[in-house]
């Protein structure tokens, strides 16, 4: 039997295939993720410039040996490949169990292209299990814990947690989450929302798996 980590590192050596010349790459954030960019001095030459979205890939990246860029600079990327927390078929994603969700979805929104990597243990049915994520200024943390009652969720105040933005984390648990474009729109609505960790308005476009018996790939 595989264990996680070796479905991890499967995941990842099929994410460099995916990794074409020229290429602008932004890189996500998380354990799977981490086995990528231990890859990427094999493929050093192909990468053109990176992005990161987060504090702890950037340092990661630097110790790999790779210069990181401010997006600004960079513009439209050609490639975002990052972890998730959960996905469906469908290629929607909960994304923000290491709390760097609103720069993964920066990253994603501003890439022509997003890869999902992930161990079959993310691959669900609907979306909910896993207690979503949510990026919020501190002041508006209670106020939007309020709000999110009314979805039937129950938030949870991440303790000694400070978001790279300096924000705070909610994860919601017990949210049924059918319609996981609506979810994210209204939630994205009240005020002192910075992100909600739904993946679904820009979703993955191609989502690869590490089983036992390999990776699959996943198109929409
Ligand atoms: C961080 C994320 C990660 O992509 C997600 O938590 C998956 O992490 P891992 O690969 O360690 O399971 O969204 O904010």
């Amino acid at each position: 039997m595989m264990n996680q980590n070796e479905k991890k590192l499967n995941v990842a050596k099929a994410a460099v295939k995916h990794i074409h010349n020229d290429c602008l790459l932004g890189m996500g954030t998380g354990s799977t993720v981490n086995f990528l960019i231990d890859l990427l001095p094999e493929i050093k030459n192909k990468i053109s410039a990176v992005a990161s979205s987060s504090v702890q890939t950037e340092n990661l990246l630097k110790m790999n040996g790779f210069e990181v860029q401010a997006l600004n600079q960079l513009g439209m990327l050609d490639l975002y490949i990052d972890g998730a927390d959960e996905a469906t078929k469908n290629l929607h994603l909960i994304k923000g169990g290491g709390g760097a969700l609103t720069r993964e979805k920066i990253l994603a929104e501003n890439s022509k292209k997003f890869i999902c990597i992930a161990d079959e243990t993310k691959l669900v049915k609907r979306l909910g299990i896993f207690p979503l994520p949510i990026e919020v200024i501190p002041m508006a943390r209670s106020f939007v814990s309020r709000e999110i009652i009314k979805y039937h969720g129950k938030p949870v105040y991440r303790e000694n947690f400070v978001t790279d933005n300096g924000n705070e984390i909610i994860d919601i648990h017990n949210l049924d989450i059918v319609d996981p474009i609506q979810l994210e729109n209204e939630l994205n609505q009240i005020p002192g929302v910075v992100t909600v960790g739904i993946f679904a308005r820009r979703k993955a476009d191609v989502l690869l798996i590490a089983g036992e018996h390999g990776v699959d790939e996943i198109y929409p």
